[in-house]
């Protein structure tokens, strides 16, 4: 297993005190695999991709095991995981528009993470190198990394700040300063989310080729069942900081057990447009660590008494299918 995540669980200070954001999430993902965080906006997608990074700041309070390739990344000294951070595990962040710096030019922006994870032994090569031979070596490789990530006249747009690209053209170059230290493991949040439809699909085609031709692991992240139904091998489904279904995307699409991922389910507009997509009503509650019971249980269409009395457990009920619900409490 490339990535094991268990029982990740991360606190974060508010002004109430801690807030359970995440809690004893655990799911792992094979080299070269695509794995899905599916859930509704505001479920806790984000502070788990964070909390793998270790990007939530020193206040934040993250336990459980983060295991990439055998060693566990909270456990790691800020030193060592400022080191692995870009040449490991790679964090595409929620919005594109933010992730450029709009001061500098995009090949310079490339050209940086490019000199962050060139390192020690770049550091020796470089010595032999006159400076403004070093910038052109490392200006010619983030004009391959552009042109890598399908952005056309990469010496053009190189030269470029981020205000003159695209949507697109800017989630691309993010995904260029994110290969520049050659990680195994990438986590994409909402990769497409801010972007027009046409441009979604070029996103997840990159992506997809990305796995294949470098053997990426990629973490996607969406509340799109769609987008994860066509790209992602396996996936967790996400409520209010717990994994409440976690499966194959197959078995999720074709016999979701739990009742969210029926309700995400029945959100997705039908291919030919002949069923109507159903909204879930209501909305992910704030501070739901402090519910009591099944989370879900003032939006679920099945809640009974029992299910606000203790967390309904994640039980196994099928080859790699785990269900937190307790109407299959019996199945196990
Ligand atoms: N830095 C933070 N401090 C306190 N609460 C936060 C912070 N970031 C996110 N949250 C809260 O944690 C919950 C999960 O947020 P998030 O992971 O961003 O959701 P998602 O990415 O699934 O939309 C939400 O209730 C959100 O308001
Ligand atoms: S435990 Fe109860 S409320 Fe929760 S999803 Fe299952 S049936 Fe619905
Ligand atoms: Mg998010």
């Amino acid at each position: 297993m490339l990535l094991q995540v268990s029982n990740l669980t991360t606190d974060l200070p508010t002004r109430e005190g801690y807030f359970r954001a995440v809690d004893g999430v655990s799911f792992s993902v094979q080299a070269g695999e695509v794995y899905g965080l599916l859930g509704e906006s505001g479920c806790g997608k984000s502070v788990t991709a964070l909390s793998l990074m270790r990007l939530l700041g020193p206040r934040a309070r993250a336990s459980g095991q983060v295991v990439l390739e055998g060693e566990d990344l909270l456990q790691l000294s800020e030193a060592e995981m400022r080191a692995a951070r870009g040449a490991r595990i790679a964090l595409i962040p929620q919005s594109p528009f933010t992730a450029l710096d709009p001061a500098h030019r995009i090949g310079d922006q490339v050209s940086e993470a490019i000199r962050v994870h060139d390192g020690a032994a770049g550091a020796r090569r470089r010595g032999l190198l006159r400076c403004e031979d070093r910038r052109s070596v490392v200006w010619r490789r983030a004009v391959e990394l552009l042109a890598g990530v399908g952005i056309t006249e990469p010496e053009e747009a190189a030269e470029h700040y981020p205000h003159e690209f695209s949507g697109g053209m800017c989630q691309r170059a993010v995904i260029a300063t994110a290969l520049a230290g050659s990680p195994r493991m990438l986590i994409a949040d909402e990769p497409t989310t801010a972007l027009d439809v046409t441009v979604q699909r070029g996103i997840v085609r990159l992506l997809d080729r990305l796995r294949r031709e470098l053997g990426l692991a990629i973490v996607v992240i969406s509340h799109d069942f769609a987008l994860l139904a066509e790209f992602s091998d396996r996936a967790a489904v996400l409520y209010a900081g717990h994994v409440v279904e976690r499966a194959s995307t197959e078995t999720l699409l074709r016999s979701p057990l739990h009742p969210y991922t029926q309700a995400l389910l029945a959100c997705v507009p039908d291919l030919d447009g002949q069923v109507a997509p159903t909204p879930i009503p209501g909305n992910v509650p704030p501070r739901y660590d402090r519910l009591a019971g099944c989370r879900f249980s003032e939006r679920c269409p099945h809640a009974r008494a029992e299910c606000r009395g203790e967390v309904p457990k994640l039980r196994t009920v099928g080859p790699e299918h785990s269900v937190r619900c307790i109407l299959y409490d019996a199945v196990e």
